[in-house]
């Protein structure tokens, strides 16, 4: 029997199997509103079989975006356009989740394929936060604007703008949250020595640069419903030399299980131009260290990064690795990869699809 294709609960939510789509920033809202695209994008990989379907990096302010183009959740249009989206995706049988964050140093971009660089102010850009004054590149070719260090002032501010985030993910029919604490943006770049210099109670030593990261998942927390999954998404790696360690990330999902974070979602890199970026080389070796922080933190954790084949997939489940496998450019290229995968492995194809397309299967 199929371990990929076992159904798995956490709190009171049910995942029909352990794949989720991961998400994936479409770069096609005007003013953070879901449109057409995105039903398509999260509805047709829900009707596709997966369990789980996390939107995209969604901002808690319209400066998190990374660029205009990227959703936000800060006004009760986001939210009612997202519930529209997810009465379909619950409907395929998919559990509806978010991704919350704030783009940090890294928002006001272009869109990757308008050349991604810093858009200036007067191009659609706008003014940029982070935890220090220090640009992302500041030696590169490309325009990086440099961040206005947040005060504590601004800090405690950006700690209310999730948990309304988090409000609205509830009203908007979210079943599972994940907070974004990967990828060098907003709460990975407070975690990081590599972007953090601060010298107050946000910077310095380990715990110190992981205040914010925790005040803000305890904030959400008290509004999250306890009945339903939160979840975070680390870099598990920085891939740098002084770079966050694989063990600073087991210690942080240590403080997190602590907080009521049910599951942690193993990215890896994003910080800096040479802490390899998400989707780089080092994917592979993420999901080996996601294992190894699943077995020292205790905590349940997804596996991503190059997932492709359903038989590693149903490895990584079976050995412990994880607890569920999410997929991106597998399923940017199939959004039937679950409905494949369970033909190769002998599942019970009709369980795991809506009844229009499951019917007819053998
Ligand atoms: C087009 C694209 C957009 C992405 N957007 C996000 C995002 O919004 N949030 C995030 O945490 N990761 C994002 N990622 C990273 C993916 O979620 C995933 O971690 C990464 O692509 C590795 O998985 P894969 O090898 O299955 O593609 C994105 C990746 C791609 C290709």
């Amino acid at each position: 029997m199929s371990v990929l294709f076992t159904p798995l609960t956490i709190k009171d939510v049910t995942f029909r199997n352990r794949i989720g789509l991961s998400p994936m920033c479409q770069y096609s809202a005007t003013d953070g509103v879901m449109n057409d695209w995105h039903r398509v994008h999260l509805g047709a990989r829900a009707a596709g079989g997966v369990g789980l379907v996390i939107a995209e990096a969604t901002a808690v302010r319209a400066d998190g975006r990374i660029t205009p183009g990227c959703l936000g959740l800060w006004n009760d249009e986001q939210m009612e356009a997202a519930a529209s989206v997810n009465r379909f995706v619950a409907e395929m049988g998919a559990v509806p989740g978010i991704q919350i964050g704030h783009a940090g140093r890294k928002a006001s971009a272009a869109r990757p394929w308008d050349g991604g660089a810093h858009l200036k102010d007067d191009e659609g850009g706008w003014p940029i936060v982070g935890p220090s004054d220090t640009a992302f590149d500041p030696d590169g070719t490309r325009l990086w604007k440099t961040p206005a260090q947040m005060s504590v002032a601004d800090i405690s501010e950006m700690q209310g703008l999730f948990v309304a985030a988090a409000k609205r993910a509830l009203a908007a029919g979210y079943k599972l949250l994940e907070i974004h604490g990967a990828h060098g943006y907003l709460l990975h770049s407070f975690f990081t020595p590599l972007v953090n210099t601060r010298d107050d109670q946000y910077g310095g030593e380990l715990r110190n640069r992981a205040r914010m990261m925790l005040e803000t998942v305890d904030a959400v927390r008290a509004v999250w419903p306890e009945n339903l999954p939160l979840a975070v998404r680390l870099s598990v790696s920085d891939w740098t030399e002084g770079g966050l360690t694989i063990e600073d990330n087991i210690q942080m999902a240590k403080w997190l299980k602590e907080r009521g974070v049910d599951i942690v979602d193993c990215s890896g890199g994003g910080a800096t131009p040479a802490a390899r970026a998400s989707i780089g080389e080092r994917t592979a070796d993420q999901v080996i260290l996601g294992g190894q922080l699943r077995a020292e933190a205790g905590i349940a954790t997804m596996a991503v990064g190059t997932i492709t084949q359903a038989k590693h997939a149903e490895a990584l489940i079976a050995d412990g690795t994880a607890d569920m496998v999410l997929l991106a450019r597998g399923m940017m290229r199939d959004p039937y990869w679950a409905m494949h995968a369970a033909t190769e492995l002998g599942a019970d194809v009709k369980a795991h699809l809506p009844v229009q397309y499951g019917f007819y299967m053998g």
